[in-house]
């Protein structure tokens, strides 16, 4: 069956759409510091921040602003009012709209789109669904996310698969050598390279586009994970040129959580198999990889409203200020005597993610003293195989300068 244009669904509801701006949010200029100090104080206005401590932890979660939240609740009750005469008449269509102005926003097809629950099954559908052989080789790193490495070990043990894994530098000289790293590894049995847009840990930023280039030189498909990637860094995904790319929504986005999304160019759809069966649709439609069952519709509709704030910003502002942050607090760190910086210093290797360590204490003494004495919610990320023994600090778009300079205060002092 082909898709439907869905501007209306079969209720005669209007399907979902990106909403009009608000004009406190609209686009302004800001290019003098009041003007940004204003600026962002309305955006942190937009979020109701818990008083109670301060979130520096937004690489998990990025909770959504009050207007996304209230939007997730109306749908909610719109769904729990409809009950299934909502699932059996409009579902179908406001997911085809949903999809839509995530495929716009994206700049792929439609057919090229599905909305998943988080990055680790959009990635896990592509890992599990490939028809991979005995001595099969699939390359990877020690700091790709672990539960994709997990999916990966499973194709290990069931089809006997080789799993290749390089380990990157925290401080790379050059595109080249991150590139060359990926080369070096590849066989004539390599299937399948993995790659992590920005990395969870440090929040290095890879040269993705350059590695699609020379896998591809080599005839090897490339999986980017960008989990931490989309709706953070500006970018569509075609210009990675990469053949798989997975998703989470709720992470820079600000959608709900449970909410991800799965890129398969349009020539790879039909080489992949389904996790959740599925043999009614074509081979070449991507919908046969969303074939999950019933599942909370009021969250993927309220993708659209995350959208719609997402927009009201701008992805080049949002990726600019998100910057400045991470700039901020890690320019005051980076050099202090006990202090190690993970993450690269050149401002296009990173974005909000950094990654901080104090010599002298363990990751987790850490993260409990920032939360403990100075209030602060961070992780700790204990990972010597990747380099790193330090906690990682994610603000986020309402994140203030002072809550930073807290931070910066804290670190010394524990340093
Ligand atoms: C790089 C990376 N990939 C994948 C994931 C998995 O995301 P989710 O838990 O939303 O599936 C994460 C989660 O933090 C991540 O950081």
């Amino acid at each position: 069956m082909k898709e439907k244009e869905a501007s209306k669904s079969s209720s005669g509801r209007r399907a979902p759409k990106a909403g009009k701006a608000p004009a406190a949010l609209e686009a302004q200029p800001v290019e003098d510091d009041a003007g940004q100090r204003d600026y962002w104080e309305a955006i942190r206005a937009a979020y109701v921040v818990d008083p109670d401590r301060i979130n520096l932890e937004n690489g998990h979660y990025c909770f959504m602003p009050r207007a996304t939240l209230e939007a997730s609740f109306d749908h909610a009750r719109k769904v729990n009012l409809l009950g299934s005469y909502y699932l059996r008449t409009s579902q179908e269509d406001d997911k085809v709209a949903v999809r839509r102005l995530l495929a716009d926003f994206a700049g792929c097809e439609l057919g090229e789109l599905i909305v998943t629950r988080n990055a680790t099954e959009s990635l896990d559908t592509v890992v599990s669904g490939l028809d991979w052989k005995a001595g099969d080789e699939a390359l990877m790193a020690v700091q790709d996310y672990p539960s994709i490495l997990e999916m990966f070990r499973q194709q290990a043990r069931r089809h006997g698969i080789v799993n290749r894994v390089v380990s990157l530098p925290n401080h790379p000289d050059s595109d080249e050598e991150i590139v060359s790293l990926y080369e070096g590894a590849i066989t004539p049995r390599t299937r399948l390279i993995m790659v992590c847009h920005m990395g969870y840990i440090t929040g290095q930023i890879l040269p993705v586009r350059k590695i699609c280039e020379m896998a591809h030189a080599r005839g090897v498909p490339v999986m980017v994970d960008g989990a931490h990637s989309f709706a953070h860094l500006e970018f569509r995904i075609p210009e990675l040129g990469c053949d798989y790319f997975g998703a989470s929504l709720h992470k820079w986005l600000g959608a709900p959580l449970g909410t991800g999304l799965l890129y398969v160019r349009k020539d790879r759809v039909a080489g992949l198999w389904p996790l959740f069966g599925d043999t009614g649709r074509g081979d070449d439609d991507i919908r046969k990889l969303n074939h999950i069952g019933a599942n909370p519709a009021h969250a993927e509709l309220t993708i659209a409203d995350a959208l719609s704030f997402h927009l009201r910003i701008g992805s080049a502002r949002k990726e600019a200020r998100l910057r400045y942050l991470q700039e901020y607090w890690t320019s005051r760190v980076r050099g202090s005597r006990g202090i190690v910086m993970y993450t690269p210093a050149e401002s296009h290797r990173a974005c909000a993610i950094a990654n901080v360590g104090v010599e002298r204490l363990a990751p987790r003494e850490v993260a409990n003293a920032l939360l403990e004495k100075y209030g602060i919610w961070t992780v700790a990320t204990d990972a010597p195989d990747a380099g790193v023994r330090g906690v990682r600090i994610t603000p986020n778009l309402y994140t203030t300068t002072a809550e930073l300079d807290a931070l910066v205060g804290a670190l010394r002092k524990l340093a």
